[in-house]
């Protein structure tokens, strides 16, 4: 699901930038992934977590996926020329990725999987694509976060098989992917480190 100008307003703006920083700063310390290979990040926006992710990392190239193909021209403009350098953005679906079966060896997704209905269908995408051994890095928010009383009213989200702590937990195991690391804050959202086992 696109985003609405509340939200838009929420991700577009620098204290978004400082919250990534420090959100890939910890996903750095938690993972053991050699600098070079293939990484995916869906759902990326303008680009700003890309951009962190080549900086701390050091992958060869970053694929940066979004359904929204506003969101591409979005993230060529905040990123010209060289600093876009190594990072490819192309108009995806998480549910539907145009990508071969176990092709990254890294998968980012900043808040993505509560715009997506069928998020479960998200997961499943995610360790099609990761490499057996390969890292998928998770940033969620809960619904008691994004739709409460007040924030039911100015953000825009499926209202549809919603997930909590407890759901998104069962569904990675379900995956396949098991947790490394990680850091919740209860009712509010998720950071954490995944493996895919097979
Ligand atoms: C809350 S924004 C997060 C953007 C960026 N990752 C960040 O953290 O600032 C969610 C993004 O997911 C994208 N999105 C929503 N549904 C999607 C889907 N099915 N497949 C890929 N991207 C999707 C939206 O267009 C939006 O850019």
């Amino acid at each position: 699901m696109k985003l609405n100008w509340a939200e838009l307003l929420v991700v577009n703006n620098p204290l978004r930038v400082f919250e990534q920083r420090f959100e890939i700063g910890w996903m750095k310390k938690h993972a053991r992934i050699p600098p070079g290979g293939s990484f995916l990040e869906i759902g990326c926006g303008r680009g700003a977590g890309a951009s962190i992710i080549r900086e701390e990392f050091s992958p060869e190239c970053i694929c940066a996926t979004d359904l929204d193909p506003m969101m591409m021209r979005r993230a060529v403009r905040y990123l010209p020329g060289e600093e876009r350098r190594g990072i490819h953005f192309c108009a995806a679906d998480a549910l539907r990725l145009p990508l071969p079966d176990g092709a990254f060896d890294a998968v980012f997704g900043f808040g993505v999987l509560h715009h997506i209905p069928d998020w479960q269908g998200a997961l499943s995408e995610i360790a099609r694509v990761l490499k057996q051994g390969g890292t998928y890095f998770l940033e969620e928010l809960y619904p008691t976060l994004y739709q409460n009383f007040i924030t039911r009213h100015i953000l825009l989200h499926p209202e549809e098989n919603r997930f909590g702590a407890l759901d998104l937990k069962e569904a990675l195991k379900g995956a396949d992917l098991s947790v490394q690391a990680s850091l919740e804050v209860p009712f509010v959202g998720i950071l954490a480190v995944l493996e895919k086992k097979s």
